[in-house]
């Protein structure tokens, strides 16, 4: 079994945005730019935004964070939206979900304009990628896909079997796998929760990518011998002995399982570093994107 280390990829992602940034300076260009805007105060969401911009700070991007109450109206947002789309000193910037309930998701998503989405959330960006046109691949899937590529993780003609079918992981995996693209090229199979025979179709994935958010839901059993298997599974558990009060449990019960894979992504230090690190590629991206227009 080989590990899939996301936090040493990430690092080294990292070090190599942070040169990219010194040589942008050394040309007199202006160092990438995102902004992120924050509505209300869940714990979660929080902690994801700080790091956010705490990563931003790592490789010497600029960084704006925008807090806004979670009475803040849909007009008021979309205010803000409309300014940083106008702003040409913010390369990209994402707002963070989940939204508070009198808020409107799709019409927010919508008002962002595709060349700063860097979260890849837009019906631009996603139809782009659908298309297999250049765009912002949400960070997630990007981060994963990258994860793949740099550990030369063969899936060409494999079965890839995903888990899930949410629109910020499960749905833009399936569509990534089975592009003719390295990685990629793979026969996709995605199940989710009315899926009757999941556990027979899991054994029979050469790569599985689990992202049904329950913990430890895939066991010993619904893994093949030699599997590729990657976790995106987050749960946070109360855990009292830990400083933070919580831990994150994956999807996939890592200790049961990990003798049987070819290689595993361990929770943590798995998929959360690269989808961390595909949001500072977006921006670079983004910025690149910005000099050319
Ligand atoms: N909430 C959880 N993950 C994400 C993310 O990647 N982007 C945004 N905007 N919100 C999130």
């Amino acid at each position: 079994m080989q590990l899939l280390d996301g936090k040493a990829t990430s690092e080294k992602i990292k070090v190599e945005i942070a040169e990219q940034v010194k040589l942008i300076q050394a040309a007199g260009g202006r160092v990438p730019h995102l902004a992120a805007i924050l509505v209300g105060n869940d714990g979660a969401s929080e902690t994801y935004v700080n790091n956010k911009v705490l990563d931003c700070r790592q490789v010497g991007f600029e960084s704006t964070l925008i807090r806004l109450p979670t009475e803040v109206s849909e007009e008021e947002l979309l205010k803000r939206i409309d300014h940083l789309n106008r702003d040409k000193n913010i390369d990209g910037f994402i707002v963070q979900v989940p939204l508070p309930k009198h808020i409107d998701e799709a019409r927010i998503t919508l008002a962002i304009d595709p060349l700063k989405d860097v979260d890849g959330f837009s019906p631009a960006s996603v139809g782009r990628m659908c298309l297999g046109m250049p765009t912002f691949v949400s960070a997630t899937p990007h981060g994963i896909m990258e994860l793949l590529r740099r550990y030369e993780v063969d899936t060409e003609g494999k079965h890839c079997v995903v888990v899930g079918r949410s629109n910020i992981v499960g749905t833009p995996m399936s569509i990534l796998m089975s592009r003719n693209s390295k990685p990629g090229n793979a026969t996709v199979t995605l199940v989710h929760s009315r899926t009757p025979n999941m556990a027979e179709i899991c054994r029979t994935a050469d790569i599985l990518i689990v992202a049904i958010g329950k913990p430890n839901f895939v066991n010993e059993s619904m893994v093949k011998e030699g599997a590729v298997v990657v976790d995106v599974g987050i749960t946070r558990v109360t855990d009292t002995t830990r400083p933070s009060g919580f831990r994150l449990i994956g999807d996939v019960e890592f200790e049961a399982v990990k003798d049987k894979c070819s290689f595993i992504t361990p929770v943590p230090g798995g998929v959360g570093p690269m989808t961390r690190a595909a949001l500072l590629l977006n921006t670079l991206k983004a910025q690149s994107m910005s000099k050319e227009l």
